[in-house]
């Protein structure tokens, strides 16, 4: 099986300067788990360029989306950012990863942790039917730098409502924002509002390792301080291999 399938741009859009989302066409044979990222990128001097992209559309769908930050001198991000429709793009063979079902025990509340184009893997899992059917409440949270950086994530939770599989249990879903440098009725980094406990006292009561699933995803740094928040509180990392009570991912993407 080859590495990559060529694969079209079926459309762009620029959220801000730093942000923006892509569809693509998606091979019949290519399956993926709601939460899994794949290889993505463009060839350049006749070689594959890529990255690892979470795919933010639903398992059901026809195409795959992407949302991705645009970097001025990134080798891959400062060329995808001037892709259009119709142009080509390479697409891995084979999707991974590790913020999927699989990897954590059954519970009540599902905490979904973002920051910037972090949120794009939740944004397959709150589309996903068996998200509703395994949580009582899903709580997602996204935090950024500035208001038109919500903007994705907010069109996406606002398209729930009329979706035709999950648009019935949309009331499980708190979509919980927060910014850092612009002002908002919320605001500060994720993990103040875990450490002043708002957060907690927003979304029903602590952190209960018993009932409590979270899933993180973000820069480095935020995984890792979200990390050793949510250890603290008791809970315990899982892999596909064995299910646990957390799992995290990296926005690999630069
Ligand atoms: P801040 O503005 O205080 O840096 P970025 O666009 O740089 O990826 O950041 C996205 C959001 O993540 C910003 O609101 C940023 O806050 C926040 N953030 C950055 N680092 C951390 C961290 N270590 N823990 C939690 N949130 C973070």
């Amino acid at each position: 099986m080859a590495a990559f399938t060529e694969q079209r741009v079926l459309a762009v859009r620029h959220w801000t300067s730093r942000l923006f989302s892509f569809r693509t066409t998606r091979p019949a044979s290519f399956r993926f788990r709601s939460g899994e990222f794949v290889m993505l990128g463009l060839m350049v001097d006749g070689k594959p360029l890529v990255r690892a992209y979470s795919i933010a559309s639903p398992s059901w769908d026809d195409g795959l989306d992407f949302f991705s930050i645009k970097v001025a001198d990134g080798p891959l991000t400062s060329r995808l950012q001037a892709i259009e429709e119709g142009d080509a793009i390479l697409l891995g063979a084979k999707s991974v990863g590790t913020l999927v079902h699989d990897a954590l025990l059954p519970g009540k509340r599902l905490f979904l942790l973002s920051t910037g184009t972090g949120i794009a893997p939740f944004a397959s899992i709150i589309r996903d039917p068996e998200t509703y059917e395994r949580f009582d409440e899903v709580i997602l949270t996204h935090t950024c730098r500035e208001a038109a950086e919500l903007a994705y994530g907010e069109e996406v939770v606002a398209s729930l409502k009329d979706d035709p599989l999950v648009g019935e249990r949309a009331h499980k879903l708190t979509h919980y924002t927060s910014l850092t440098r612009e002002a908002h009725p919320r605001m500060g980094r994720i993990t103040a509002l875990m450490d002043s406990g708002q957060l907690w006292a927003d979304t029903g009561g602590p952190l209960d390792p018993a009932a409590d699933r979270v899933m993180i995803c973000g820069s480095l740094e935020m995984i890792e301080d979200c990390k050793a928040r949510v250890e603290a509180a008791g809970l315990e990392e899982g892999s596909n291999a064995r299910p646990g009570a957390f799992v995290v991912e990296k926005a690999f993407v630069g």
